[in-house]
């Protein structure tokens, strides 16, 4: 059984396995002694897996209490936040009870920040199922909500005990959200892993659990290498955000329609390009990046407006006053921060969608 430990303020495991989720109870009791546990999800998920995560909980002798959402991007929300937070209060959760997020980033996001803020900080499990989330969003402890203005806007750095990730889920999971995925797996070995890159240009079937635990592995340990040296993200833990800036500009004037992961892939491609013309990359990534993504069958092309995303992009946090921080790829394998005036972000991004 691969497990990883990621080391934050707060050290836990990740555990990867086929067929995680019967053994969830006893995996929760190995790090947390809850009377009650909420298991958080959407109907979706919870459709396919919510009566494993369930039997295996009640068998390990919890009270179980089961919340399921509406899936899709609109469920990061303060008013989903509001509901989770009211109706622990009204069956009397406590501090030593803790919550469990069965589901994709939107659900390991929400149920982060709601136990991040119940009694000012409860534990929490992450169950993902997404490859996305299994990659990224259920390590590192960055729970959010959006707001009306943008992406993420209320959240807080609150890690969970403890990841369980059943790869069989991943078997379940509709083709575009696994290139979803695949987006952030590219993501993770541009920033930092070399070999990750040359692993994914070599695979033919990627659909196969070798692909996924070998991918999830590698991707982790960049992520924890950056959340390790830099938890609350002021320094290298922003090269995680390569991509995203654009990114987030693209999921808003989308109205969500375009996919987190899908608005990455556009998003790094454009910085890689933008990057090279600037000569600001010792090799241009922008071949290579494309090679890959279009190799999974992701489309990176982007026919935003610069201007428009440029706006959208500046409500993100990543702003600091009349700086932003935005992420160029030196080579494959090895990125770097780079602080532009705010007025510079329209000539990058128009530097990067013209081919
Ligand atoms: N916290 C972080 O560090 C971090 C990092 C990256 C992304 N994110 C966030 O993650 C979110 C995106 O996550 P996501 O792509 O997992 O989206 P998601 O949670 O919306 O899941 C995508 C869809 O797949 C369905 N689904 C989930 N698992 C399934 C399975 N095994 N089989 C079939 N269907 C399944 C869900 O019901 C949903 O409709 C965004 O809000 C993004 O901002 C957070």
């Amino acid at each position: 059984m691969p497990k990883l430990t990621i080391e934050a303020s707060k050290k836990y495991d990740m555990i990867i396995e086929s067929g995680a989720l019967e053994k969830l109870g006893e995996l929760i009791l190995s790090v947390e002694k809850p009377k009650k546990v909420c298991l958080v999800s959407d109907t979706t998920v919870y459709s396919l897996f919510g009566d494993i995560a369930l039997d295996s909980l009640e068998d390990a002798g919890f009270d179980v209490n089961v919340i399921k959402m509406a899936p899709g991007e609109q469920t990061k929300s303060m008013s989903s936040l509001n509901r989770i937070l009211e109706y622990l209060a009204e069956h009397e959760y406590t501090r030593s009870d803790c919550l469990v997020a069965l589901g994709g980033g939107v659900i390991g996001d929400l149920t982060g920040f709601a136990a991040a803020t119940y009694l000012r900080g409860i534990p929490f499990i992450q169950s993902p199922t997404t490859l996305l989330a299994a990659v990224d969003s259920s390590v590192g402890g960055k729970t959010a909500v959006n707001l009306k203005a943008g992406k993420n806007l209320a959240g807080a750095f609150w890690q969970p005990s403890l990841v369980v990730f059943d790869m069989d889920t991943i078997l379940e999971l509709p083709e575009n959200r696994f290139k979803e995925g695949i987006a952030e797996i590219v993501k993770s070995a541009v920033i930092g892993d070399a070999g990750l890159f040359d692993y994914l240009m070599t695979v033919d079937n990627p659909r196969i659990l070798d692909f996924v635990e070998t991918c999830v592995i590698a991707s982790v340990k960049v992520k924890s290498r950056f959340v390790h040296a830099d938890e609350r993200d002021l320094g290298p833990r922003k090269l995680l955000n390569f991509g995203h800036t654009m990114a987030h500009g693209i999921e808003k004037i989308s109205d969500y329609r375009i996919s987190h992961g899908q608005a990455v892939a556009m998003g790094m491609l454009a910085m890689a390009r933008a990057a090279a013309k600037k000569g600001w990359s010792n090799k241009d990534c922008t071949l290579p990046i494309g090679q890959v993504l279009r190799k999974y069958g992701i489309d990176p092309a982007c026919d935003h407006d610069a201007a428009q995303l440029a706006r959208a992009a500046l409500n993100d946090k990543k702003r600091r006053g009349d700086t932003v921080t935005i992420v160029i790829p030196l080579e494959i394998g090895d990125a770097a921060l780079m602080d532009i005036p705010v007025a510079s972000l329209e000539e990058i991004f128009r530097l990067g969608l013209e081919e």
